[in-house]
C-alpha cells in the first residue's frame, strides 16, 4: 500500500492522528511506523472499536458444571489412571508428542526487567524457569527415547532476548534444532473512543495478542509443518511461570487420547469460592472456561450436597491440543474471539510529550485472545483434576500470593516429599515445613524417582541441599 493510499484508509477509518508527526519523522522512524500501519488489520480493529461503544454486554450464559476425572480414589480410578498412563506412554515413545511453552507475556506484575523464563526461581541454585523447564524436557526425552521437540512462543517485546538467552546457554544441552521459537502478532492499544494510541512519535502502542494468539502464531510460522514433518500430531501446552507444571504427563496425554479428544484441560479444585481463577465448565451447553470476573458471586458461592463447591475446577492454563484442531482453527481465518482489557499504556499526548498517567489510572484499551476460548470449537474434550501441591504453583506477582517466594516454597515441599518418600528424614518445623533449603535438579529426578540409590548422608535442618 503507497503512502497516499494509507493516509486515505487512515482517513476513512478517522485514525488520521497516527501520522500526526509524520513530517518531522527521520526516513528510517517513518519505515517503522509504515511497517506497523501495514500489518493492522483495519475491518478487525473497526469491528472491536465498535464493540466499545456498543449498549451493553452479551447476555448471561446459563452456566453448569462439566465432568471432570477426579483424583483417583478407589481401585478403579487407579486402574483408569495406569491404562491412561500406558497410552501416553506409547505417544510418547512413538515421537508423536511436543512441548509447547507460552512466553510471549509481558510480565509486568512480576516487575522483572527481561523474558519471564529468565527469572532466576531456584531455591538454592540460580535455576531460571526456561532452565526448570528445559531440565524437564531433556529428562522426559531420555526416559521414553524420544525427540519430544520444543515450541516456545514469544512476543516482539521479548523475542530477540529469549533467543539470545538461550544461544547463550547452549539451549541447557537439548540441541537448538529441537527447540523452535514463534512470534505471536500484536494488537494496537486504543483510547476509549477506538483512536489509535502512539507509544512514542513514529509507533504505535502495540501489545502482545493474549495467548489464544499462540494458535494462529503454530500454524503462520510454520510450526505445524516443522511438528507434523516429525510424526507429532499431540502438543502440551504450558505457560512459563508454572514451576510445578509436569510437562507432557503421559496421564494426562493418555486420557486424552483415549478420548479422542481435541482439547483437554487440567483444573485444581478452587481453594475457596473467592479465588481469581477462571472454571471449566458449560457455558449454554458448550464447554468453556467461566473467567472469575463473569461468574456471579451466586454461583461462585453455591455449594453441593457435600458442602463443596459447585465450581469448583480452576483452570491451570494446561492443556493437550491435538494438532489437526489447531489446523482446523486455522482453516478459514483465526476466530477466536477478543477480549478487551482496559490497561495504563504508555503514549504520547498531541505535542509527542510522553502523557503522565496517575497510580492506577487506565488510559486505553487492550485487545487479547485467551486460548481456552477455543474449548468450545473442540468436538471432544477430557477435564482433568490434579492435586495443586504437586502441579501448580505459579510466579506472578513480585510479592504475596503466587510470588517467587510461595513457588519455592511449593518446590522445596514436593523436593521434600520425594526425599521423605526416599526414606530420608526431612527436618521440619511445627508446621511441617522443611527446615533446610532444597533444590532437586530434573535431571537428577524429575518424579522423586532414583532418589533412595543417591546414598545421601541425613539431611541437616539449616543447610542447603542442591541434588
Ligand atoms: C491465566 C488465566 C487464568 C489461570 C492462570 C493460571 C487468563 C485470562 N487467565 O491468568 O484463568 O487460572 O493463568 O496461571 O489467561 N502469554 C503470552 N502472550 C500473551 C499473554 C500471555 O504468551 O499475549 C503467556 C504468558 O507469558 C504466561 C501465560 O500466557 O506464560 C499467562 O499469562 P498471564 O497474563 O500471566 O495470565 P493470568 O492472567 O495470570
Amino acid at each position: 500500500m503507497s503512502v497516499e493510499r494509507l493516509l486515505e484508509t487512515l482517513r476513512a477509518r478517522e485514525q488520521e492522528q497516527v501520522l500526526r508527526f509524520w513530517d518531522r519523522l527521520p526516513e528510517g522512524e517513518r519505515a517503522q511506523l509504515l511497517g506497523q500501519l501495514h500489518a493492522l488489520d483495519f475491518d478487525l480493529l473497526a469491528r472491536l472499536t465498535r464493540e466499545l461503544s456498543a449498549a451493553g454486554g452479551a447476555p448471561a450464559a446459563r452456566i453448569e458444571p462439566a465432568p471432570v476425572i477426579g483424583l483417583p480414589k478407589s481401585a478403579d480410578d487407579l486402574r483408569r489412571e495406569r491404562d491412561a498412563k500406558n497410552a501416553g506412554v506409547e505417544a510418547l515413545r512413538k515421537g508423536r508428542v511436543a512441548a509447547f511453552l507460552v512466553a510471549g507475556g509481558q510480565g509486568t506484575r512480576l516487575g522483572f526487567d527481561g523474558p519471564k523464563g529468565a527469572f532466576e526461581i531456584g531455591p538454592v541454585s540460580e535455576r531460571t524457569l526456561f532452565q526448570l523447564h528445559a531440565e524437564k524436557i531433556k529428562a522426559l526425552r531420555k526416559r521414553h527415547k524420544t525427540a519430544l521437540p520444543w515450541v516456545i512462543m514469544t512476543s516482539s517485546a521479548n523475542d530477540a532476548a529469549t533467543r539470545r538467552y538461550f544461544e547463550k546457554r547452549d539451549y541447557h544441552g537439548l540441541g537448538a534444532e529441537s527447540v523452535r521459537f514463534i512470534v505471536q502478532e500484536n494488537m494496537p492499544a486504543v483510547d476509549r473512543r477506538g483512536k489509535l494510541l502512539l507509544e512514542s512519535r513514529s509507533s504505535l502502542a502495540l501489545a502482545p495478542n493474549g495467548h489464544g494468539g499462540s494458535i494462529k502464531a503454530l500454524h503462520d510460522s510454520g510450526a505445524v509443518a516443522w511438528l507434523r514433518g516429525q510424526g507429532v500430531d499431540t502438543l502440551h501446552y504450558f505457560q512459563v511461570d508454572n514451576v510445578l507444571v509436569k510437562i507432557a504427563d503421559p496421564v494426562f496425554v493418555g486420557y486424552h487420547l483415549q478420548a479422542g479428544a481435541e482439547m483437554s484441560s487440567k483444573v485444581v479444585r478452587k481453594r475457596d469460592w473467592k479465588e481469581k481463577v477462571g472454571v471449566i465448565g458449560y457455558l449454554d451447553g458448550k464447554l468453556g472456561v467461566i473467567e472469575y470476573s463473569d461468574l456471579p458471586e451466586e454461583q461462585a458461592k453455591a455449594v453441593n450436597k457435600d458442602g463443596s463447591l459447585r465450581f469448583s475446577a480452576g483452570s491451570i492454563a494446561i492443556h493437550v491440543l491435538d494438532l489437526g484442531f489447531v489446523e482446523r482453527l486455522n482453516a478459514g481465518g483465526f476466530r477466536l474471539p477478543y477480549h478487551k482489557a482496559e490497561k495504563a499504556v504508555p503514549c504520547v499526548d498531541e505535542q509527542g510529550q510522553p502523557v503522565k498517567l496517575k497510580p492506577g489510572e487506565k488510559n486505553g484499551i487492550k485487545f487479547e485472545t485467551f486460548v481456552f476460548d477455543a474449548l468450545p470449537q473442540a468436538k471432544a474434550a477430557v477435564t482433568m483434576e490434579v492435586a495443586r501441591e504437586e502441579e501448580f504453583a505459579p510466579v506472578k506477582n513480585a510479592e504475596g500470593e503466587d510470588s517467587p517466594a510461595t513457588a519455592r516454597a511449593y518446590l522445596m515441599r514436593q523436593y521434600a516429599r520425594w526425599l521423605d518418600a526416599a526414606g530420608q528424614k526431612v527436618p521440619r518445623d511445627a508446621q511441617g515445613e522443611p527446615r533446610l533449603r532444597l533444590e532437586i535438579s530434573p535431571l537428577t529426578s524429575d518424579d522423586g524417582s532414583g532418589l533412595d540409590r543417591l546414598g545421601l548422608p541425613p539431611l541437616e535442618a539449616g543447610t542447603e541441599v542442591l541434588l
